[in-house]
């Protein structure tokens, strides 16, 4: 099977990632990551790859006239290194139209709650779990969708939940949801990988094998 060529856009530590690269070596995922990019210069994520000898580029708003001649140089460069799936792994800013439309349905994002709670403008990072705490929240998870206009809003490729202890702080349900976005991302790839999904009205069908 043709290994998916994917690019990774990000804008910190890069621990997703490295769940996508622990996979690829464990051979449970059929994909090689190709291409690294990130809005955020001191990005960590970007020594990872740059570790494994994968190209990597920064695109940091300040560096360009504007954020839309920013975000046309970045489509530029997934196209040049021939990507296939755009993979967002914490990645802080917003995809413009003209770059979901040059990869439809071809741009997935990890968000750390089971959307459509906690998601959308304002939710990101530990926004998202001290938003689950304060509610009294005795579930949560992780969202793997389509990224669409609306922020957080596109059809949701995987979801899985765990439960939250009374005695769970907002770090611990960080890193619980950290533990599962490191399971369904690889997962969700390796069902794109295997055209195992279809967009029917905005909703995810997954084709048994
Ligand atoms: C993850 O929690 C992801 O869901 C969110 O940003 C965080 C990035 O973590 N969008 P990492 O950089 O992959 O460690």
């Amino acid at each position: 099977m043709e290994r998916l060529k994917i690019g990774v856009l990000l804008s910190g530590g890069g621990t997703n990632l490295q769940a996508l690269l622990n996979g690829i070596d464990r051979g449970s995922l059929s994909a090689e990551v190709i291409f690294i990019a990130s809005n955020k210069g001191e990005a960590y994520g970007l020594v990872r790859g740059q570790e494994r000898g994968i190209p990597t580029a920064v695109f940091e708003a300040k560096d360009f006239p504007s954020k839309k001649e920013r975000d046309q140089k970045l489509l530029e460069a997934l196209k040049t290194h021939n990507v296939e799936l755009v993979v967002l792994a914490g990645y802080l800013d917003k995809i413009p139209n003209f770059l979901i439309e040059a990869y439809p349905n071809k741009i997935i994002n990890i968000h750390p709650s089971l959307l459509p709670c906690f998601g959308g403008k304002g939710y990101y990072g530990e926004r998202v779990h001290r938003g689950v705490y304060e509610r009294g929240m005795k579930v949560t998870g992780a969202t793997v969708h389509f990224v669409s206009e609306e922020t957080d809003g596109g059809p949701i490729i995987l979801q899985k939940s765990l439960p939250i202890k009374f005695e769970d702080g907002v770090s611990d349900i960080q890193q619980k949801v950290l533990a599962v976005e490191h399971e369904i991302l690889p997962e969700a790839i390796q069902l794109l990988a295997e055209g195992r999904v279809t967009v029917i009205n905005g909703r995810v069908k997954i084709h048994h094998k």
